[in-house]
C-alpha cells in the first residue's frame, strides 16, 4: 500500500463530521482484504477485526474532518453557517469551501478589516446565488461544507486540507496492510464525529471493550516562529502522547510504545499537547476504563486548508503502529 497515495486521495474527499459516507466508502474499499470481519456500526464507525489470540487491541483514527454547516440564507443569497468542529474564525475569511453536494463557495466577512477574532455571525458563504430561493437550492439548512485545499508534496513535506486526520487513517491502513502474523486480537477502527466531541470513538470502544487502545491523530508543533512552547517538532519522528487536554496516557502503554520504537529504530518524540483532545480521551473513559495511549503526527497549521506535516513522520507512525500490533503485550 502506497501510504502517500492513499493519503493524497483521502485528503481530497470532503467528509465533515456527520457526513462520513464518502470517506467511509473509500476506506472500506482499501482495507477489506486485510481483515477477517468488517462492520459499520449505528454511529457510522468502521470496525475492522483481524482475529487472533492474545490481548484485544484497538487502534483508532477519526475519519471526519472539520467544516461548516449551512444554517440560513438571506434575501441576497448569502449563506450563514455554524462551525462543525473547532474552527478559528480568524482563519476563515476568504477561504474556499465546498458543500458535500458539490456547491462551491467563498467565506466572506461583514467587516472588510478587523483586529479581533470575528464571531461566526459576522461571516457568510458566498455561493454566487442571486437570492434566497436560489441559495437554498444550492445549499439548504443542514448541508455541510469542507475546506478546499489541494494536496502538495514538496520534498519530505506534505501540505493539504484534512491531514487531520486522514494522515492518521493512512497510518492505520498502512500498518494493517503490512501485518502477516500477530500475537494479538486486533481491531482497527475509523471513527466518526471526533471533531465535534470525540463521539464515535466512545461507542466503538464500548462495543469492542479492548484491553488496550491506541488512538492515532495529528498534534500541534512548537517549531514555528513565536509558536506556543511545545516540545514536538515536525520531522523529528512519531510523537508518543504523554498527555493532552482529554487524557493522561496510561504509563504502561506509553512505556511499551517507547520500547517498541527504540527496538525497531523508529524515530520518536514525546508529546504534551496543551490545546485540544483526541479520541484517546473518549476511549480511556469508556466502560470501567481502558488502558489507552496515543500516537501523533506532528502537524503545523492544524484546522486550516494548509495543514503541513512530514512524510517521514507519517511513515514512522505507520511503522510504530505496525510493530505495536504484532508485538506481544
Ligand atoms: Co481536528
Ligand atoms: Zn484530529
Amino acid at each position: 500500500m502506497d501510504i502517500l497515495k492513499i493519503l493524497e486521495e483521502m485528503t481530497q474527499i470532503n467528509s465533515p463530521s456527520g457526513n462520513e459516507d464518502e470517506i467511509r466508502k473509500y476506506i472500506l474499499s482499501k482495507i477489506s482484504e486485510y481483515c477477517d470481519e468488517i462492520d459499520t456500526d449505528a454511529m457510522g464507525n468502521i470496525i475492522a477485526h483481524r482475529t487472533g489470540g492474545g490481548k484485544k487491541i484497538m487502534f483508532a483514527a477519526h475519519m471526519d474532518e472539520i467544516g461548516v454547516i449551512a444554517a440560513s440564507a438571506d434575501d441576497n443569497g448569502f449563506i450563514y453557517f455554524s462551525p462543525v468542529g473547532g474552527l478559528n474564525t480568524r482563519n476563515l475569511v476568504n477561504l474556499r469551501v465546498r458543500f458535500t453536494n458539490g456547491t462551491a463557495g467563498v467565506i466572506g466577512a461583514k467587516e472588510a478589516a478587523f483586529k479581533d477574532k470575528p464571531s461566526v455571525d459576522k461571516l457568510y458563504i458566498d455561493i454566487g446565488a442571486k437570492n434566497k430561493t436560489e441559495a437554498e437550492k444550492k445549499a439548504t439548512v443542514g448541508d455541510c461544507a469542507a475546506f478546499e485545499g489541494g494536496f502538495i508534496k514538496s520534498g519530505d513535506t506534505v501540505i493539504s486540507k484534512a491531514l487531520d486526520n486522514r494522515a492518521g487513517c493512512a497510518v492505520i491502513m498502512k500498518a494493517m496492510s503490512e501485518i502477516k502474523e500477530s500475537k494479538n486480537d486486533l481491531y482497527f477502527v475509523f471513527t466518526v464525529q471526533e471533531e465535534v466531541g470525540l463521539r464515535g470513538a466512545k461507542t466503538a470502544a464500548f462495543a469492542i471493550e479492548p484491553d488496550i487502545a491506541v488512538a492515532v491523530d495529528v498534534t500541534d508543533t512548537g517549531d514555528t516562529p513565536d509558536a506556543p512552547v511545545m516540545a514536538v517538532e515536525m520531522g523529528k519522528g512519531a510523537a508518543i502522547k504523554v498527555m493532552d487536554r482529554s487524557i493522561i496516557c496510561d504509563a504502561d502503554v506509553r512505556t511499551k510504545m517507547i520500547e517498541t520504537a527504540k527496538k525497531n529504530k523508529i524515530p520518536y518524540q514525546l508529546e504534551i499537547m496543551t490545546d485540544g483532545g483526541t479520541d484517546a480521551g473518549a476511549i480511556h473513559l469508556t466502560r470501567a476504563g481502558i488502558k489507552t495511549g496515543g500516537v501523533s503526527i506532528p502537524t503545523r497549521y492544524i484546522h486550516s486548508p494548509s495543514e503541513t506535516a512530514s512524510a517521514d513522520d507519517i511513515k514512522s507512525c505507520a511503522e510504530l503502529i505496525y510493530n505495536l500490533a504484532i508485538t506481544e503485550w
